[in-house]
């Protein structure tokens, strides 16, 4: 293949970076494209770090996971409170919180960059419809919690939402076509996370288009440098916030701006915190939240040691039990300081599905992993927190991920995580909800954040005598 030739010595210069670095198949059709096309090339290229992606392959290569000479051990956990001197710190650690909610301090940020690939559907995953008896998308449901929960405090929390190249304008669309489902537009800061390019098994980058290399986004660890890129920790920092509230946009049960977490993070002067549950077994597969040397870490799955995923207490119970819910608070300073100490995370790589251009030029989708795509995980930040709060909480009233199409986290296990715990706030309220014997509620209910947002709002709402008859709807209107 002739290697292109351009008259701008700038893109010359990066033909020739491509070409250098073991990459100069991607012009394979470069003589039959258009400027247009050519551009559209030169342009992706002028943003890879080829030798960032070359030390990755090769550490994919030597496949050596590096593991740790330190010694891993269980990280300081708030427990749920249980003796009177828990509750009590526990209700100092709520007024705490809702004093800096009721300052202005907190935003709320959503990251909604992925690409729901195990759902399978092409929109973004903020727009699927979740809630039981309304329909209501997860953006809405989200939305209200905002919502109530600023209304409760005569404030404003702003909407953050990162977004990725491929859903960016249909997520925009959405809100808008939704009227922002009654936020303050002004309070939607909507911005892209960065994308990564995949390599195939012998370290190519890969084309999808004749004029265009395979990308996905660089995980949700990219935030805290597209926070920064994109402006909207400068916006924060206007507005006088402090603390982000972080979530992932599939978690249906996430207690927005819990204001327990937030209290235990600014109390213990933490710049990252999380939320973690007892681990269901040792071979469940989510990453633990440890302590490795002097830094708060989470190790995945996949790399904590046998020795460590069975290990056990006298009581029975896992030592190593800390399953990181992805639920997090960073304080505004702390992702300013990761930017300005160029302390870029770590990529992880992953064997992935890679669509991919065959010999006439036509795009294969293939059955089998054929390459390498490589995301940072926000929990990878923990570790460069100066001091950070770990907090444990009820899993069942948190945590409700969306994850794939049908079984084991899905739109069917997280509709009934929603209705078990509507029924549990309805029962702590005096009613009766009639439920199988699996606990599972028998008929569709759903109680809009609008019209509770706890179990308490909720009993100061319903008339003691309150009867339950499906399907049950509690909304503002
Ligand atoms: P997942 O890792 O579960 O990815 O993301 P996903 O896109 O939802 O689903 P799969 O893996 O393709 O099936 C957890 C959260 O992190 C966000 C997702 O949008 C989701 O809220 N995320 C993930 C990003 O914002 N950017 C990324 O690059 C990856």
């Amino acid at each position: 293949m002739r290697e292109p030739k351009h008259p701008d010595p700038e893109k010359q210069k990066i033909i020739e970076e491509a070409v250098r670095s073991g990459q100069g198949h991607v012009f394979r059709w470069w003589h039959e494209m258009g400027e247009q096309g050519k551009e559209r090339l030169l342009k992706q290229l002028q943003a890879i770090a080829f030798r960032e992606l070359g030390e990755l392959y090769n550490q994919w290569k030597g496949a050596a996971t590096p593991v740790s000479e330190q010694k891993i051990e269980p990280a300081e956990i708030i427990s749920i409170p249980k003796t009177q001197e828990e509750i009590s710190k526990a209700q100092r650690a709520v007024h705490r919180g809702e004093e800096a909610i009721r300052a202005g301090k907190i935003a709320a940020f959503v990251v909604a960059g992925g690409q729901a690939t195990r759902l399978g559907i092409e929109a973004p995953k903020g727009t699927l419809k979740i809630t039981p008896v309304r329909e209501k998308t997860i953006f809405e449901h989200h939305s209200e919690k905002i919502l109530a929960l600023s209304a409760r405090h005569k404030t404003r929390i702003p909407l953050y939402v990162m977004t990725s190249e491929t859903n960016d304008g249909a997520t925009r669309e959405f809100f808008e076509l939704n009227r922002y489902f009654g936020l303050d537009p002004s309070d939607v800061f909507v911005f892209k996370q960065e994308m990564m390019p995949a390599l195939d098994f012998k370290g190519k980058l890969v084309l999808d288009a004749k004029d265009h290399i395979f990308t996905s986004p660089n995980g949700h660890g990219g935030s805290i440098t597209s926070l920064k890129r994109a402006g909207a920790l400068a916006d924060m920092q206007a507005r006088g916030i402090e603390y982000i509230f972080y979530f992932q946009v599939d978690n249906v049960l996430i207690k927005m701006a819990d204001p327990l977490f937030l209290g235990h993070h600014i109390e213990r002067g933490a710049e990252m915190s999380a939320k973690v549950a007892p681990k269901r077994d040792p071979e469940e597969k989510v990453g633990v939240v440890c302590r490795v040397g002097n830094a708060t870490t989470v190790i995945e799955y996949s790399d904590l040691p046998d020795d460590y995923k069975y290990a056990r207490n006298p009581d029975g119970s896992l030592t190593f039990s800390a399953g990181n819910l992805a639920i997090h608070v960073l304080s505004v300073d702390f992702v300013e300081r990761l930017n300005t100490e160029k302390h870029s995370l770590p990529f992880h790589i992953a064997e992935k599905i890679i669509p991919f251009l065959d010999d006439n030029g036509s795009l294969v989708k293939p059955k089998k992993k054929n390459g390498l795509k490589f995301e940072k995980f926000v929990f990878d930040a923990l570790s460069r927190a100066r001091a950070t709060s770990i907090l444990e909480v009820d899993r069942d009233e948190e945590f409700a991920p969306i994850k794939n199409e049908t079984g084991e986290d899905s739109p069917d296990t997280a509709r009934d995580l929603m209705m078990r715990l509507s029924a549990k706030w309805l029962e702590k309220a005096g009613a009766r909800v009639p439920r199988d014997s699996n606990g599972r509620v028998k008929g569709m209910l759903e109680i809009s954040p609008l019209f509770a947002l706890d179990a308490a709002m909720l009993k100061a709402k319903l008339p003691a005598d309150f009867e339950v008859r499906f399907p049950l709807y509690l909304g503002p209107e």
